[in-house]
Parts: structure tokens; sequence; C-alpha cells
């Protein structure tokens, strides 16, 4: 006799039970659901079933140092306690940080040949910025781009939502594997090597960092609290945890904060070509404002193809 679905995945109908499966908290599928709920409330992002191991093993460190035995006590815990630090904790420990250096390399040559033919200072707020390398590659663009003096008055704003990544961010320190990478002018230029200590170690040098300022923004938040317009935008890798509603609003709260003329970057599997008029695709997952200096909005290109793009949305 065929089994039934509930006995071929017994742990999606049962709760896991202290000691099974090696687990010290019973974790049931309405635990699940509820942080699913949880943290697409609080940071928009989606998680799809099969991050459900990811959720247990990061959260059970949270219900270790709250002292709890169940999902159920701590996920009360956090919505009757509201604690601005438990939520903190609760969203660090479901973000997914993946990153490096020159990541998606083909957009910095793109960001090098733009930023000299825009009215200076040129400012560029990586919205996403997880722990630095990206927001550091862009400083070390416009450096690039700009020279060092020409640089200098120029800015990134880096934000994210997990402050745990922004702490490690605003530190600059990384292991050699990191930057290995990189071509010998640009270790050299942009790098300190760590010795003693930190051997083994790199360090941003400090006139990158003085153009990077790290700050918690959540993407998902009505109103950002930014005052000024931006050059370019990277939004990368990010909006693919979050569903397509979701995009929408981000999409049209970065509108009014980029500059005429002004780039959007994306990641190479989000498209935003249906989520928004806003913005119309340039090549490369690069977006222009379909607006013009006069505030007059140009018709978004229509994209031939939708083989070549995945349109997202998609939970992760
Ligand atoms: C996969 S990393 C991408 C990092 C970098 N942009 C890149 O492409 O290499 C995604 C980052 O988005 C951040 N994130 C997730 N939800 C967010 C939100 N609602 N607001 C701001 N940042 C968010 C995560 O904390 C994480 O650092």
């Amino acid at each position: 006799m065929m089994a039934t679905r509930a006995q071929q995945r017994p742990d999606r109908a049962e709760p896991v039970r202290s000691g099974e499966q090696g687990r010290d908290f019973e974790f049931t599928s309405a635990d699940f659901a509820r942080i699913r709920d949880l943290i697409h409330r609080s940071a928009g992002i989606s998680l799809s079933d099969h991050k459900r191991d990811m959720a247990y093993s990061r959260l059970a460190r949270r219900l270790r140092a709250r002292g709890l035995d169940t999902f159920k006590q701590y996920l009360d815990l956090l919505e009757a306690e509201n604690d601005p630090a438990e939520w903190e904790a609760f969203t660090n420990a479901l973000t997914t940080n993946l990153t490096a250096f020159f990541r998606e390399a083909h957009h910095f040559p793109i960001l090098a040949e733009f930023v000299p033919r825009r009215a200076q200072p040129v400012s560029v707020w990586c919205s996403a910025a997880s722990t630095g390398e990206e927001p550091y590659s862009i400083a070390m663009t416009l450096i690039e781009a700009l020279g060092d003096s020409g640089a200098r008055q120029a800015s990134v704003l880096a934000t994210d939502i997990d402050t745990q990544v922004l702490a490690k961010a605003e530190a600059g320190m990384y292991q050699f594997d990191q930057v290995k990478h990189l071509s010998p002018e640009r270790l050299k230029r942009f790098f300190l090597k760590g010795t003693g200590a930190h051997a083994g170690m790199v360090k941003v040098r400090p006139e990158v960092r003085a153009l990077v300022r790290f700050q918690q923004l959540n993407l998902t938040d009505r109103d950002y609290q930014l005052r000024s317009q931006f050059d370019a935008i990277f939004c990368r890798n990010v909006m693919i945890y979050f569903d397509k509603p979701t995009q929408a609003q981000v999409l049209g709260r970065f509108e009014p904060l980029m500059k005429s003329g002004g780039l959007l970057f994306a990641g190479h599997s989000e498209n935003f070509t249906y989520v928004t008029q806003a913005f119309k695709l340039r090549g490369q997952t690069v977006y222009e404002l379909t607006r013009d200096a006069t505030g007059t909005r140009t018709p978004a290109r229509a994209s031939t193809s939708t083989s070549s793009h995945t349109t997202s949305g998609v939970t992760v």
C-alpha cells in the first residue's frame, strides 16, 4: 500500500519532539507557520518550506539564550513582550547574508562609467549592504573612477535590516581568502594586510571606509527617513526574498529618492519590469527612472523575452 503524504514526511504532520532527530526543542508545523508569518510581517521576507531546518537551528539559540523549553513559549514571549532587542535578534537570525567583493562584477564598470558624467558630488545608496563587501566595492569603484580627490566628496550610504552584519561591515576586517580574487592593484590600493594576531586578515583602508556610512534600515518600513536623493541605488539579492506586492512598495519608495537619470542596480535573478512602471530596464539588470528631469514619465520599455530573467517574488 502507498504511504500517505504524512507518513512519507512525518515532520510535516507531527511535532518534532525533544530528542527526535537530535533536536533539543519541540518544533511544530504551527510554530514554523507562525515564524513565517512574523518574519514576513516584520521584514517582508518570505520563507519557503525548505528553510524550516534553518529556522529551527538559528532560533534554537534564542531559546537557549532565554532559557525557554519550546518554540511556542519563545514566539509567545516575542509577541507579548514586544521587546525591540528580541525582535532584532529574531530578524538577525533569519536573514541570509551571502555576499562578496565585486559580486556580479559587470555592474562596477557601468557605475565607473556613469559617475564621472554626473553632477558632483555623487551619492550612492547600497540598500542591502550585508557584511560590507558590496558598499566597499562601490566606494573602491568611485575612487577608481573619480580619483582620490574627486571621490573625497562622494558618499555611499550602506543600510541593512540586520544589525549584526552591519557591525561586521563597519569593522571592515575580512579574511584574506575573501579578497584573494581581486587584482594586485586593488589589493594594494584598498586594503591593509593584517600582521601578528591579525595575520591572514585584511582591513579596508581608512580612505575607502571614510566614504561609507552605515545605518540600519528596513526596506519594508513606510518611511525610510532619508532626506537626500541618490545618483544610484544598489538593491541586489534582497528583493528575491520579498513577494511581488512588497517589491512594488519598495520600488515605489525608491522612485522619489532617485535623482533624475539615476540608476538602480538589481541582482542577477531579480526582474522589476513587471513589478513597476517607475523604472525601465536598461540592460544587464540595471534600471533607470522612467521620469525625466521635468518629472514626465516616459513609457517603460516592454520586455520582449521572459526567458532570460526569472520574475522574482518567489519564496526562498
Ligand atoms: C543575500 S544578502 C545580499 C547582499 C548584497 N546586496 C549582495 O548582493 O551581495 C541579502 C541582505 O538583505 C538584507 N535584508 C533582508 N531583508 C531586509 C529588509 N527588509 N530590509 C533591509 N535589508 C534586508 C539581509 O539582512 C541581507 O544582509
